[in-house]
């Protein structure tokens, strides 16, 4: 019978059949599937696994952290972190149109992403056996949904996009195909996982990029960032993080206000929180929030953060509204 002891054993043994003496890499996106399926697969061969992290720039506060610290802590991973963030940076200079941020994001993941498989390739072939498997952390519905194939080794990058060129062709390994979120979190727990990372509410590929309405800036990214910490901190402190399905936090970054703070008028921009409550993302409902955590984070973050004067709550349901405002 199924208990997460009795998972992990089983997948240990199924990856160390899969993979024998072979070398394996995997890219870690700082959400929990990739993290789980890494972590598995590093306690089924050890050190013939490298772990890849793109750091685009575009996560929240302390998660680059969280993958470069923390999971290597917890797992004793090896891993190999890109510093992309000025590459990702400069691709997005000017760039407003949602569609094309992720684009351009996905394109460059790809591009980043391969080199660096490459670079671990050279490295790892050097040392003797060549690097012949890819870790993905697909979930039982993701197999349903594509109608349960194995197919060649595409990136599921959290972008949805392409495959990697026939020279990088791998074979997949996948712990978690026959599990559900809430399995591959009792799996995350039992392996010892950081908390943070193994509780992490849904959060796009693009990442921050698609929370700025209005062009990416490394400036506008800093702000955003700071708000959003505050809104998630009152929200866990408040006990409320396993009620919500997400809080996107949403910087204007077009949009400006008249405000007074002291004895002086401010212009400065408006943030949207915007939390939902759903079960698949595929509807949602906006989320009652008490209005004493509203008010917490809302003075908080105009005391905190200069360049944001107001906060606004947004109660749209999903249908008309996205869950994302891009
Ligand atoms: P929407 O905004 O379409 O979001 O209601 C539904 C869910 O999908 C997430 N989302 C994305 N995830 N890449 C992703 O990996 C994306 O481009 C993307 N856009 C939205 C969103 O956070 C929500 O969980």
């Amino acid at each position: 019978d199924w208990t997460t002891g009795n998972v992990i054993e089983e997948q240990v043994a199924r990856i160390r059949a899969q993979v024998g003496d072979g070398k394996v890499i995997c890219a870690l996106s700082g959400g929990v599937d990739s993290a789980v399926a890494g972590a598995l697969v590093q306690r089924a061969v050890g050190d013939q696994l490298t772990c890849v992290f793109v750091d685009h720039g575009l996560l929240r506060a302390g998660e680059a952290e969280q993958v470069e610290k923390d999971f290597v802590a917890a797992t004793g991973v090896k891993l190999h972190v890109v510093d992309a963030v000025q590459r990702f940076a400069d691709a997005l200079d000017g760039v407003s149109d949602p569609e094309q941020k992720r684009k351009i994001i996905g394109r460059e993941f790809i591009r980043v992403f391969e080199q660096a498989a490459r670079d671990v390739v050279a490295k790892e072939g050097s040392e003797g056996g060549e690097v012949k498997f890819l870790v993905q952390g697909t979930l039982y519905p993701d197999v349903v949904e594509s109608g349960g194939g194995t197919g060649a080794a595409t990136i599921k990058s959290h972008h949805n996009v392409g495959g990697l060129p026939d020279d990088l062709a791998f074979e997949l390994v996948e712990p978690l195909r026959a599990l559900f979120k809430d399995e591959v979190r009792a799996v995350g727990v039992q392996l010892g996982l950081p908390e943070a990372m193994v509780y992490r509410q849904p959060f796009p590929g693009p990442g921050l990029a698609i929370r700025i309405v209005g062009a990416v800036t490394p400036q506008r990214l800093e702000v955003l960032r700071a708000a959003d910490a505050i809104a998630r901190a009152e929200l866990t402190a408040a006990g409320l993080d396993r009620d919500i399905w997400q809080c996107p936090v949403v910087l204007l970054a077009d949009v400006r206000s008249v405000g007074v703070q002291g004895d002086g008028r401010t212009y400065g921009h408006p943030v949207v929180l915007r939390p939902v409550s759903s079960e698949d993302a595929m509807t949602a409902d906006w989320t009652r929030l008490p209005y004493d955590v509203l008010a917490r984070i809302s003075t908080r973050i105009t005391n905190e953060v200069p360049e944001v004067n107001r906060v606004v709550l947004d109660v749209t349901s999903k249908p008309p509204g996205t869950i994302e405002w891009e």
